[in-house]
Parts: structure tokens; C-alpha cells; sequence
């Protein structure tokens, strides 16, 4: 294998034999990344955990120094920080993230997937991303945020830029992302102006409360959790109910066995989460002293990429990997992460599929690719995993 690899179309289609061949030779090995960095390549399942929680692998930015104001508009947020700021951070939101929270939504969540669903007609093929999969999760972070509905389309456009262009630890900046970034700022310290003398019973309306009142957030750490939020949130939903639906129509029996038994959408959404993670690499580490990791000596300031999409199908911890089973039980995935940063949003995720796919199969029963599957265009972030278009029949 070369270090070349993460270029080629073939791997960028199908990285799953690329990663297993590494991760029987090394679970730990060097790469050179699409940017042209050098990096650690984690894709073990033992190796993946231990580094998530390895507190010597830090998220903080490594260039404060030269950002830009809108830079640090957007780079303020837990994700790109370490304890106490992360604490601190994550404890501010996890309050609106309760169980209880997320499952009054769901009668939401089905009204907005029932309404997409309504607009999807036609004999001619229809891009079930475009349609649905990427619609359903702006929508519902949108209202959980309280972004008005005239703005969703704009929002739409600037995260899906900042997905394209983030760089390998997660970080957004840059000249190529500069406009984006900067349009996207703007828009957001005026909802929190607005939110100031208008609040509503919106996440965004209560961190602004947290922040007059309680002073336990500054303005750019604020800006930048409504970043996080909107960015995080929706293009990996998104990947989940697209891979998920290619998987299930690719072998078309899986997708009538759920259709006779929805009892086993959680399940299968958990094997959607592991077999095809929309996740592909955890944004990247970096290290802050030098130690020995899995055999490796890495030094201070090494780049480290958690593999996940590759630790999800290592032999060692799961039995026949490379098989989509729904009846797989100990499905300790790591497609939410692991260690402080897990996944914030796993619960309303999990939701939001679930329903997504139960919407789906009642609806359109006999739906169908449009297109063979091994033609089908995968993007080539390193961390996102997912189609660009899922041209689908609906009947
Ligand atoms: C963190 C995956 C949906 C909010 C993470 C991480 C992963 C992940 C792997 C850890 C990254 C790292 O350690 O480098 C996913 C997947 C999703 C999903 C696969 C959907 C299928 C969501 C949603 C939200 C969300 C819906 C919010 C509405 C967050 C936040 C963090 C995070 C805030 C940072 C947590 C922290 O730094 O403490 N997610 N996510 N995610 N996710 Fe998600």
C-alpha cells in the first residue's frame, strides 16, 4: 500500500479493503493525508478506542496566533477544545440534549419527514439526498436552534462548503472558506442580537441567557457552539439515512426484511452506524508530548486520525465484520466517537434515523437504486463518508 491510496478513486469508493490490509499489518501507521500533512493512521478497534481516550492526544487548535476574527467566531466550540474549556463548554449544552428533550421531538421529526416524503413524486429518478436525506437533519437542528425558516436554504449551502473544506483536524479556516465562514458568522451574531430582544424557547435563545447573565461564555465560544451544532449535526445525519439506504437497496433482501419487521429499524440503525460509518476518521488529534503509543514513538505536535469507519470492521471485536446483520448484538460501534467527546447528538441521531427509515419503507415499499451501485459517486472528505447523489425509483 502507498501512502497515495487515500487519493485514489477506488479507495475513496471503497476504502474498506485499504483499511483492512493496514490494520492487519499495523493498526497504527503513517500516512500522508489528501492535504499533504503527515500522519498517525489509527484503525484498530483496541487502538481507536484507546487513542479517543488518550488525554495526551489534545482537540485544542494548534495556531490560535493566527486566526482571524471569524476564525475564532467558529473555533471557539467543545469539539476544538480540551478540559476545563470542554467541560465547561459541554456542560453548558448537555442540559437541552436530555432524553426528554430530544424525544418531544419526535412528533416533529415525523411531521417534517412525512412533509419531504409528501414533495417526492415522479416515474424519473430522484436524488433521495437532495430529497430527504440531507433536508430532514437541517430541518430538525435548524428548529431545535431556533433558525427561522426563510434562512434554512442559505444554511444549507454554507455547511455543506465547511464540510467540503475542513481541513484534517476538523478545523474551518482558511482563504478557500474565508467567504463561507465569514457569511455564516455574520448571520449568527445577528441571531444572537436578535435572540437578545426577542428570545424564544430555543437552544440559541438559552445560551444567550447563559451568556448575559451567568457570564460563563464568551461571545466567540457562543457563535462557535451554534457552529458546532449546525455543522456537526447535519451532514453526518445525513451520510447515516443515505449510507443506510444504499446498503439496504443494494441487496434488496435486507430491505424487505425490514419492511415485514420494523421492530428491527434500531438495530439495523445501529449496524448502518457501524458497517458504513458517515464518520469516516474522528477529527483529528494532536499530540502535546512525546509517548509511546501501540508500539509507535510519537512525538509532540504528531497528527493522529482515529480511523472509525476501519476500527468498526476490525475482526478482533466484531465476528464477521464485512456482513450487514441486524441481528448483531454487542454492536459496541465507534461511529459516535468514545472518551469526552463522544458524540453529543448521538441520541437525536439515533431518533431522527430510526424514524427516517420507518417514514421511508411505509411509504415507498417498492423503491429501487436508479442507477448500478458501483457507479454510484462517493465524496472525498476524510471525514465525512457518503454519497454525493442517491438517484433512487421511487415505485
Ligand atoms: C461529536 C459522530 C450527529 C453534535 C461527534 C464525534 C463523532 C460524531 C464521531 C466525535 C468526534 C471526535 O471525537 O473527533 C456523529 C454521527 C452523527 C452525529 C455519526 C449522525 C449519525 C450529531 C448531531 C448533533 C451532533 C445530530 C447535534 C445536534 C455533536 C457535538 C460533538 C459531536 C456537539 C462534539 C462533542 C464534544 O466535543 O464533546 N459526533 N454525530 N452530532 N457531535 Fe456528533
Amino acid at each position: 500500500m502507498t501512502n497515495d491510496d487515500l487519493n485514489d478513486p477506488a479507495f475513496i469508493a471503497n476504502p474498506h479493503p485499504t483499511y483492512a490490509g493496514w490494520r492487519a499489518d499495523d493498526p497504527v501507521r503513517r500516512v500522508r493525508l489528501t492535504t499533504g500533512e503527515d500522519a498517525w493512521m489509527v484503525t484498530g478497534y483496541r487502538e481507536a478506542r484507546a487513542a479517543l481516550a488518550e488525554d495526551r492526544l489534545s482537540k485544542a487548535p494548534r495556531d490560535v496566533a493566527s486566526y482571524t476574527e471569524a476564525d475564532l467566531a467558529t473555533n471557539r466550540h467543545m469539539l476544538a477544545s480540551d478540559p476545563p474549556d470542554h467541560t465547561r463548554l459541554r456542560k453548558l449544552v448537555t442540559a437541552a440534549f436530555t432524553h426528554r428533550r430530544i424525544e418531544a421531538m419526535r412528533p416533529r421529526i415525523v411531521a417534517i419527514a412525512d412533509g419531504l416524503l409528501d414533495e417526492m413524486t415522479g416515474d424519473g429518478p430522484v436524488d433521495l439526498i437532495g430529497a430527504y436525506a440531507f433536508p430532514l437533519p437541517v430541518q430538525v437542528i435548524c428548529e431545535l436552534l431556533g433558525i427561522p425558516v426563510s434562512d434554512r436554504d442559505s444554511f444549507r449551502t454554507w455547511s455543506a462548503a465547511i464540510v467540503a473544506g475542513a481541513d484534517a483536524t476538523g478545523e474551518v479556516i482558511g482563504p478557500g472558506l474565508q467567504d463561507t465562514v465569514e457569511g455564516l458568522t455574520a448571520y449568527l451574531k445577528d441571531l444572537v442580537a436578535l435572540r437578545r430582544v426577542s428570545p424564544g424557547d430555543d437552544l440559541l435563545s438559552a445560551l444567550v441567557r447563559v451568556r448575559d447573565r451567568e457570564d460563563r461564555l464568551s461571545d466567540n465560544e457562543l457563535t462557535s457552539m451554534a457552529f458546532l451544532l449546525l455543522v456537526a449535526g447535519h451532514e453526518t445525519t445525513m451520510g447515516l439515512i443515505s449510507n443506510g439506504t444504499f446498503v439496504l437497496l443494494e441487496d434488496r433482501e435486507h430491505w424487505e426484511r425490514l419492511r415485514a419487521d420494523r421492530g428491527l429499524l434500531p438495530n439495523a440503525v445501529e449496524e448502518f452506524l457501524r458497517y458504513e460509518s458517515s464518520v469516516e476518521t474522528s477529527t483529528g488529534r494532536v499530540a502535546v508530548e512525546d509517548f509511546v503509543f501501540a508500539g509507535h514513538q510519537v512525538r509532540k505536535g504528531d497528527l493522529v486520525m482515529v480511523g472509525l469507519l476501519a476500527a468498526n470492521r476490525d475482526p478482533a471485536q466484531f465476528e464477521a465484520p464485512d456482513v450487514l446483520s441486524f441481528e448483531r448484538t454487542r454492536n459496541q460501534h465507534l461511529a459516535f466517537g468514545h472518551g469526552i467527546h463522544h458524540c453529543l447528538g448521538a441520541p437525536l441521531a439515533r431518533l431522527e434515523a430510526v424514524i427516517a427509515f420507518d417514514r421511508l419503507l411505509a411509504r415507498f415499499p417498492e423503491m429501487r437504486l436508479a442507477a448500478a451501485p458501483g457507479d454510484l459517486p462517493w465524496r472525498s472528505s476524510a471525514i465525512i463518508r457518503g454519497l454525493q447523489r442517491l438517484p433512487v425509483l421511487l415505485r
